[in-house]
């Protein structure tokens, strides 16, 4: 499966042919100015709560690709009512089967709003499951036991979990985390963004290490096979 990273907790992933794009904040994230929004492809959006860093670009990128969003019922509704006609609205612990494979909303804890300060529903993380393999997404979270539910179910090939603490789970929660989900390949997101998530990447880097998994960290724009 392929990964591309755009920067922030926004990334695609390649499954049965194709695109799932998770989280779309592009627009105004100065880091990012390399990534063109106008060009991303999708076929699926996958949204795991309300807040603008998770959903900024979302109607463009939906009405432009007709992607069907996947999000929890709040975010589902005020997509709606933005006018994106695709939308499959799914509470943690829902399921959707689709023409790749399933996603499973999973719990994530955190809080969600939308852009215009309306509820936004329960935050939520996300478990892919394919023939091509399986792979969780966090969310933003905190570290949460809930997590040893998904790693006693699936087999994961690789998970995205955020790690620049503040806002969500930071490096050294993020490791247990792995271990919670028994996953040794992790991908990083959800740091460098904002003055508050800065991390020290070699730091991160040796601590999954030293714990026998592995950390990547993309850099905006770049695609990587896993
Ligand atoms: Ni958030
Ligand atoms: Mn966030």
């Amino acid at each position: 499966m392929n990964i591309t990273y755009y920067g922030h907790a926004c990334f695609s992933v390649q499954v049965g042919g194709k695109q799932l794009l998770f989280d779309p904040f592009v627009t105004p994230n100065p880091l990012a100015k390399s990534v063109k929004s106008k060009e991303i492809p999708a076929d699926y959006i996958l949204v795991s709560h309300g807040h603008d860093d998770h959903i900024a670009d979302a109607v463009k990128i939906a009405k432009r690709t007709e992607a069907t969003v996947i999000a929890n019922f709040e975010v589902a509704e005020w997509l709606t009512k933005k006018g994106v006609t695709q939308v499959r609205a799914v509470n943690p612990g829902g399921i959707v089967d689709c023409d790749f494979g399933r996603v499973q909303s999973v719990n994530a804890i955190h809080s969600s709003s939308m852009p215009n300060g309306a509820y936004g529903g329960h935050p939520a993380g996300f478990v892919i499951e394919s023939k091509e393999g399986n792979f969780y997404y966090s969310g933003d979270t905190a570290l949460t036991y809930d997590m040893k539910l998904i790693g006693e179910a699936t087999k994961l090939k690789f998970a995205i979990l955020c790690i620049g603490g503040n806002f969500t789970m930071g490096v050294d929660d993020a490791v247990r985390a792995a271990e919670f989900v028994k996953c040794d390949e992790i991908i990083g997101v959800h740091y460098d963004t904002f003055p508050q998530i800065t991390i020290n990447h070699a730091n991160a880097l040796e601590k999954f290490k030293a714990a026998g998994r592995h950390l990547q960290l993309l850099k905006i724009g770049e695609t990587r096979n896993l």
